[in-house]
């Protein structure tokens, strides 16, 4: 492969999540640069190029960019049903590719997915901020320190009001086909991976769910308990409703000695951590740092220098199936209306 200083990346989907990735490459000064925008809606790449340093080719398919070439590294941000045919493309193309989340709909597309950038020697990456995001690193250091003690019980929230920047009335996220189900499939990682991180694997999952947006085919209301293997049990409260809604915590995580416990809002510029324990029995702040967006620079720099530098990326396609089976086990808690074994 040969050796580069800069990575010319190609932006595949230039839609609601595209702004955030791109504040990761300008962050980057001369490592990165977007040199190819693509969307069939001409308007969404040209209105990204104006935020984009330099002036990027725009593209409406993925197959003229590709022939065009130009680029070394695609990021793609497609619906969920575009994520199979979209990476094979991509790795057929010998591209570099971070594919933002879920791998795919199905255990059957991550496999084909994960199969042919096998056969590659291209970096392939799945997009999942949260591992990223210095709040979640932090706390991931608090459990390791022992400052919570074991962990024996954790809660998991989010509760958001129903927003067309991410729902668009007619866009794909509408339909169940396309996403691969509803809002779990589509967010739940989100709050799946950090209790992952922190807690380990997760055995058994009951869920009930419900739609209460209407338009939405798939589920804007999970309510689930996750029992892992280490014996401590979470709760997983994930809401989408069409009213305003007061704050909630993100993370709740309780252990034998004390409890941490991470405030912030999808648009709040800051995430807090707070940790009570017999030291601090009144809570003390152990950081205030970037919100949830945030997290899209340093995965952006994770993924340029695991393609420029050769290091190991902090999470492979691995911990995104991981993700994905406690998702699918929810849904099939909902449809058995029983615990289901979360494989793998
Ligand atoms: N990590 C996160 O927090 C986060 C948040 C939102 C979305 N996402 C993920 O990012 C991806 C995109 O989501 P989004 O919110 O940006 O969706 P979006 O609907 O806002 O944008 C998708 C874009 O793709 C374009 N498009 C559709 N089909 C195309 C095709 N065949 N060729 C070229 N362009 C095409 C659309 O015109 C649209 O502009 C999804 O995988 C989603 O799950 C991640």
């Amino acid at each position: 492969m040969p050796l580069m200083s800069t990575l010319d990346i190609a932006f595949v989907g230039c839609g609601a999540i595209a702004e955030y990735h791109l504040a990761g490459v300008k962050e980057l000064g001369d490592r990165a640069r977007v040199t190819a925008l693509v969307d069939l809606n001409r308007s969404r790449a040209e209105q990204l190029a104006q935020e984009a340093d330099g002036d990027p080719a725009i593209y409406g398919t993925l197959d003229e960019a590709l022939a065009a070439g130009g680029f070394d590294a695609v990021v793609l941000m497609l619906p969920h049903d575009l994520h199979e045919p979209c990476s094979m493309a991509c790795f057929d193309a010998g591209k570099h590719l971070l594919l933002e989340k879920p791998l795919g709909r199905t255990l059957e597309e991550c496999m084909r997915i994960c199969d042919a950038a096998a056969k590659t020697d291209t970096v392939f990456l799945v997009g999942e901020n949260t591992p990223h995001w210095e709040a979640v690193k932090r706390a991931r250091a608090l459990v390791e320190e022992g400052a919570i003690g074991e962990i024996i019980a954790a809660d998991s929230c989010y509760i958001g009001s129903y927003d067309t920047t991410w729902w668009p009335p007619g866009s794909w996220r509408l339909d169940k086909e396309r996403t691969g189900g509803g809002f779990s499939i589509d967010g739940g990682t989100h709050w799946i991976r950090p209790l992952r991180h922190w807690i380990g694997r997760v055995s058994q999952v009951i869920a009930a769910t419900g739609r209460p947006i209407e338009i939405m085919e798939g589920e804007s209301l999970n309510n689930s308990i996750w029992r892992f293997a280490s014996g401590a049990v979470a709760t997983f409260r994930g809401l989408i409703v069409d009213a305003p809604v007061g704050p909630t915590t993100w993370y709740r995580v309780t252990g034998t000695k004390g409890q941490f416990a991470i405030d912030t809002d999808l648009f709040s510029g800051d995430a807090v951590l707070q940790l009570f324990n017999h030291e601090h029995p009144e809570g003390t702040v152990v950081t205030r740092s970037g919100g949830y967006f945030s997290a899209f620079i340093p995965q952006m720099a994770d993924f340029v220098s695991t393609v420029l530098d050769g290091t190991a990326p902090l999470a492979g396609p691995d911990e995104a199936i991981g993700d994905l089976e406690v998702i699918w086990a929810m849904y099939r808690s909902v449809e058995s209306g029983q615990w289901e074994e979360v494989r793998g």
